[in-house]
């Protein structure tokens, strides 16, 4: 099963890049990100509190998820809304929770089976979900340009609001127990800052053509 693993902080540029890389390669492309958004938004709209551990753990074992190019949760369809500043601001606890991790990780497990492996991107597919990953991609960027990059895409927010939640989200998701946004030993480490996207594609394909061998 060919797995590419492409991990980074929020903004390092992981997902232009991984479906890039996925459309070149004719593999399927999943955003793990996605799926605790999914569950952060199923539980903010069930009036679960995101710090209640075991009911989100519960609602996240009971859900109906589709991630693919649209998010449907429980049959309906949540695209646009797991990316709102509310879900954003609350999706770092409910990924905090190892009960609601054991399961996604199960699930994107299952997905590459189905899918005879992808491009997947989160913050741990390298380091936990798939060990064996042909290949491991780590993205980084400077703090500043990641803030550019994610305020651009945000129209409503201002930058200094952008750059001070992504700097809460990185130390909650680089410090919490169940498996901290980390490098893998193996992964190769890539700097995307000023760089422009398609020579960072080119690299990654280059790489993965190495590993076929
Ligand atoms: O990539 P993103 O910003 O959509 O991810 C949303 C949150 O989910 C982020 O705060 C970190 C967390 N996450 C995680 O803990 N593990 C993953 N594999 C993917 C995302």
């Amino acid at each position: 099963m060919r797995v590419i693993a492409i991990d980074g902080p929020a903004g390092s540029g992981k997902s232009t890049v991984a479906r890039a890389v996925a459309a070149a390669l004719a593999l399927d492309y999943l955003d793990t990100g996605a799926m605790y958004r999914a569950v952060t938004f199923a539980a903010m709209r069930r009036g679960i509190d995101p710090e209640d551990t075991d009911l989100v753990a519960e609602l996240a074992r009971a859900l109906s998820l589709e991630v693919a190019d649209t998010v449907t949760v429980d049959g309906v369809d949540a695209t646009i809304e797991i990316r709102s500043p509310e879900v954003t601001r609350a999706v770092s606890t409910v990924a905090a929770n190892p009960a609601v991790r054991r399961e996604l990780v199960q699930r994107q497990r299952e997905w590459a089976a189905a899918h005879g492996g992808g491009v997947i991107e989160g913050r741990d597919i390298g380091s936990v979900v798939f060990p064996d990953a042909t290949l491991k991609v780590y993205l980084t960027a400077d703090d500043g340009e990641r803030a550019m990059r994610r305020s651009k895409e945000m129209l409503n927010l201002q930058y200094d609001q952008v750059a001070a939640d992504i700097a809460r989200r990185d130390h909650a998701d680089s410090t919490r127990q169940a498996s901290p946004l980390g490098v893998a030993d193996d992964a190769v480490r890539l700097d995307t800052t000023s760089r422009p996207v398609e020579q960072v594609v080119e690299e990654v394909l280059r790489l993965a053509a190495e590993r076929r061998g």
